[in-house]
């Protein structure tokens, strides 16, 4: 333990200032505008990989953006770490709401504030340097493979691929992520389970362009106004999804496991007071914690038509369009449910308009164990490092590839994440505390550690 914090001590401002240079690279995946961007992140990721002892460094490409490898192999008799994380960022906009521009690090208050502080460069960042602390100290306890992605905030469409041609490469007895939150260093959590996704574009279609809304308005259904109320008409009044057969497969959990979710410290004043609503929205008869962590759910991402620009334009537009999602639980399926939304809203829209539904990316739900050796490493190094044992909880975001892992390789993760939620992950302002960052260089190698020596036993 004490070399751990000698050495974080000794070297966190040149931790800091590598990981405000890879914050710079601008590796929005969403935009083409930013392609050499995100390609010089992966080369810069590789570069900090070789430099902090890693070998079979590797720019790998891919059809779209490339995902670094690298590695330690130091006794194959050892038990193998495989580490996930993303070097893409999301779309930084708004802009204007931003204090300091999103590319440039600045620190406030003890926080990096920037885009992909905590969302994931700050978090697999934390990876890399505990293993550089590692190496160069000896005290490696296993071997350690690392897998940094480009396309995670677009899908991650290409990583499959190159999971299915690299198993060996790949093989490993656990995969370990950071890129979830924990509730507080106060309060460290383990996430238990992700919700999974289905993401789908609805394109409503009225006149064959847009028209003289005096003219026009009256005689002719408005594409907005039908869409608006196709999107009003998908939960009820107790905030039940209303689609036939939605929640069919949805897993109920016991009310003892209900129980044991609500035990972790929510403050529901606190919560409100941050986001600035007056009161809370949900699905009848759950709590906010069971909201966000075991109900599957539906929002809408953006919607659109006719004139949005400055002032007004009198004008009934000939389309209307929205993006929606919907956050899966176990045991619902992404495919199953983009059917059955599809089918429900080509069965609810009028004949006074076209409706067109086109999916996007997806994902599956997953639970992680709780009773393997690998969940009780982490769990025995956060208790370690933070002296409290971690609350598990359930993660309302996704994180596609983990069922995939599981899958292709057969292996099981554990989402050890030191953000927080209200770390304005996707939102102008996102941040990481620097707190956290040091925190979790001082917790991975203790992971480390309790793997090897739980593993054995
Ligand atoms: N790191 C997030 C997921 C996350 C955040 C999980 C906080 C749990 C807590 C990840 O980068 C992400 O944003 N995933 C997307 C899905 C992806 C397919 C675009 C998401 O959850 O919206
Ligand atoms: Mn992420
Ligand atoms: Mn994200």
């Amino acid at each position: 333990m004490e070399h751990i914090t000698k050495y974080i001590e000794e070297n966190q401002s040149r931790f800091l200032a590598e990981l405000f240079a890879l914050l710079r690279f601008p590796s929005v995946s969403a935009d083409p505008k930013y392609k050499n961007d995100v390609l010089k992140t992966a080369d810069f990721v590789a570069e900090k990989l070789k430099e902090a002892g890693a070998q079979n460094v590797e720019v790998c490409p891919t059809g779209g953006y490339p995902i670094v490898f690298g590695e330690k192999i130091v006794d194959p008799s050892l038990p193998t770490v495989l580490v996930y994380g993303h070097y893409d960022v999301q779309p930084p906009d708004p802009l204007d709401l931003w204090k300091t521009p999103p590319f440039e690090p600045t620190v406030r208050d003890g926080k990096i504030y920037a885009r992909g502080a905590c969302d994931d460069k700050g978090q697999f960042y934390m990876h890399v340097k505990a293993f550089e602390l590692m190496d160069k100290t000896g005290s490696l306890a296993c071997n350690i493979k690392f897998m940094i992605e480009g396309e995670e905030e677009v899908g991650s469409s290409n990583l499959g691929i190159f999971v299915k041609e690299n198993k060996e490469r790949l093989k490993a007895d656990v995969v370990l992520i950071s890129d979830t939150s924990m509730i507080s260093l106060e309060n460290p959590s383990l996430e238990t389970g992700l919700r999974g996704l289905s993401y789908l574009e609805v394109e409503v279609t009225g006149p064959n362009r847009d028209l003289h809304s005096g003219v026009y308005g009256g005689a002719v259904a408005n594409p907005a106004t039908i869409l608006a109320k196709i999107i009003a008409s998908l939960h009820d009044e107790n905030n039940h999804i209303t689609i036939p057969g939605f929640y069919n497969d949805v897993q109920e959990l016991s009310a003892q496991d209900r129980e044991e979710l609500n035990k972790a410290p929510f403050d529901e004043q606190e919560y409100k007071e941050d986001l600035g609503v007056d009161e809370l929205w949900g699905e009848k008869g759950y709590t906010a914690i069971e909201h966000t962590g075991i109900r599957p759910t539906l929002e809408v991402n953006g919607i659109w038509g006719g004139y949005i620009g400055e002032g007004a334009k009198t004008v009934l537009p000939s389309k209307a369009t929205a993006k929606i999602s919907m956050r899966l639980v176990p045991n619902q399926s992404s495919d199953k449910i983009t059917e059955l939304f599809t089918k429900h809203i080509e069965s609810i829209t009028p004949k006074y308009v076209k409706v067109k539904v086109t999916p996007h990316h997806g994902g599956e739900p997953v639970v992680t164990p709780t009773n393997s050796v690998a969940f009780k490493a982490a769990e025995k190094a956060i208790e370690e490092a933070f002296g409290k044992k971690p609350i598990p909880t359930r993660g309302g975001g996704s994180i596609p590839i983990v069922s995939l892992f599981e899958q292709e390789l057969g292996i099981k993760t554990v989402l050890m994440g030191f953000g927080l939620d209200s770390d304005n992950l996707h939102s102008p302002n996102e941040k990481l505390d620097i707190a956290n960052f040091l925190k979790g260089i001082e917790t991975i190698p203790l992971f480390h550690k309790y793997f090897a020596e739980l593993s054995k036993s």
